[in-house]
């Protein structure tokens, strides 16, 4: 995309989202489509010290890692006209600077698309250099951290959950044993929580 394209709102994009996006895009857009990438899995392996979590607790979000032999499910919307220069604006606050996820670009399948080719689209993935990234721990670890963090958009737990419901809900013939395990584990963690007040 050329940036006299942005400017004169002549052009339009599909912007990936498999984390919070998928449930509160809170851009405007043209539509959306469920679907998924190929070539990478979806990990609660980035820490968040801003939306869900501080610089004490860091909160656990997701990223993608590279594996060829994984899909991850989510929502593409297609911004156009205004609101492409709009929701790049807001994504780059909202992912770049306080989330530490960079750009990238990816071919995106749309659901039930046999006739439907693939469109190029933009993600946002945080990646090991970065300095907010935790990696890899057992379920139950990601889901203790998860089930006592909290930051300036909410609760930790809400963004799991509200991913979990998701997939549920529009992916219901797709298994994803990652964030479920993780989802189990940070629901057992809460009477804890609660003892312990
Ligand atoms: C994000 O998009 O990663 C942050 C927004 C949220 O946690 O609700």
């Amino acid at each position: 995309m050329k940036p006299q394209d942005v400017m004169t709102g002549k052009t339009s994009l599909w912007i990936f989202g498999y984390g919070s996006l998928v449930w509160k895009p809170d851009f405007k857009y043209k539509r959306s489509m469920v679907g998924h990438i190929q070539g990478y899995k979806r990990r609660f392996w980035h820490g968040d010290n801003f939306h869900r979590g501080n610089d004490k607790l860091p909160g656990r979000v997701v990223t993608l890692m590279e594996d060829d032999d994984a899909n991850t499910w989510g929502v593409a919307f297609e911004v156009t006209g205004a609101q492409v220069e709009e929701s790049l604006k807001y994504l780059n606050l909202r992912e770049a600077v306080r989330g530490g996820y960079a750009t990238k670009s990816v071919d995106f399948f749309p659901e039930g698309g046999v006739d439907q080719a693939p469109v190029t689209a933009l993600v946002y993935i945080a990646t090991e250099d970065n300095p907010l990234y935790l990696g890899p721990a057992s379920p139950e670890v990601i889901g203790a951290q998860i089930a006592m963090s909290f930051g300036k958009t909410g609760h930790n737990l809400e963004y799991l959950l509200r991913l979990a419901e998701f997939m549920r809900q529009s992916c219901p013939h797709v298994d994803d044993p990652h964030l479920f395990a993780i989802e189990a584990a940070a629901l057992a963690f809460v009477p804890y929580l609660l003892a312990a007040q």
